[in-house]
């Protein structure tokens, strides 16, 4: 007999979901029918009051898919998947503080990223989604003719926050790592992709890493990839999930982007990330 008892509720109309009464390390597979349903239909789940060692955390990220190797960040003595997110009271600049899907300049980006928060400020520190298949489903035959052909070249470097570099630098809790290979890490993926399970399309483009379509100029892509990204993170795409500690949410890199707001300057927080499942966009 299940010793869960899950609730799943809506956090915002277009995606986003709280699920409660369910302890992760306690799950069969009914329980975890209910959770991987739960983020099919709401593409980001923030599952409140878990308390996960690191190793339980694999074991989650585990029924998502094999873990991805994340190149920037050195990874937990013993757990070199998994990598802590610190920004110290006295740092101005957060880490992923712009609108992006996780890692799409590596060959196989995530299918998942899990986030568990271990600390958070008094206030502030939240995190916003936007749910890339609404915003594809609400664009014009014409744009979706223009962009079906279209690939999207994705970059590493962080140019427009003035080089990964500089970025690094700024980022002072973290053990950051694999600076100087930034720039060679590109990889092209469709601007539009199709989810495996949902066969839902959602746009694959951020502002962040897409630097230009394949075989167009940067300047001749930007206007498009900047107005894709104005229009994918219209409000009525995005929710919001304000953290404490214990929640652990997992968002679906495939149909979302997020942004990690950086409201709480002079306060501590702190998170650990795991990214599951290698994709092959398409
Ligand atoms: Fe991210």
């Amino acid at each position: 007999m299940a010793s869960n008892s899950i609730t799943v509720t809506p956090i915002a109309g277009s995606l986003g979901a709280e699920i409660t009464g369910v302890d992760l390390r306690r799950m069969d597979n009914h329980d975890w029918a209910q959770v991987h349903q739960a983020f099919l239909d709401y593409k980001v789940i923030a599952i409140r009051d878990q308390e996960l060692s690191p190793q339980d955390m694999m074991d989650v990220g585990a029924r998502f898919g094999e873990p991805n190797h994340y190149p920037f960040v050195k990874g937990m003595d013993g757990f070199p998947f998994l990598f802590e997110i610190v920004k110290e009271p006295s740092e101005k600049r957060n880490f992923g503080g712009d609108w992006h899907s996780d890692t799409t300049y590596t060959k196989t980006p995530p299918l998942a990223t899990l986030l568990y928060a271990l600390e958070t400020p008094e206030r502030g520190g939240d995190t916003l989604y936007c749910d890339m298949v609404a915003a594809y489903e609400s664009l014009s035959d014409g744009m979706k003719e223009m962009l079906a052909p279209l690939k999207g070249v994705n970059s590493a470097a962080l140019k427009h926050l003035g080089g990964r570099k500089t970025h690094h630098a700024a980022v002072g809790g973290m053990k950051i790592t694999g600076t100087e290979d930034a720039d060679s890490y590109e990889a092209v993926h469709p601007i539009v992709r199709t989810v495996d399970e949902t066969g839902q399309k959602a746009i694959y483009c951020s502002r962040g890493h897409t630097i230009a379509f394949e075989g167009m100029t940067p300047e001749e892509s930007k206007p498009v990839i900047d107005w894709l990204q104005a229009h994918a993170t219209r409000p009525e795409f995005t929710c919001r999930v304000q953290w404490k500690p214990g929640t652990l949410t997992v968002w679906d890199n495939r149909r979302t982007m997020h942004n990690a707001i950086n409201d709480y300057h002079g306060m501590r927080r702190h998170m650990r990330r795991l990214t599951s499942g290698p994709t092959n966009p398409a």
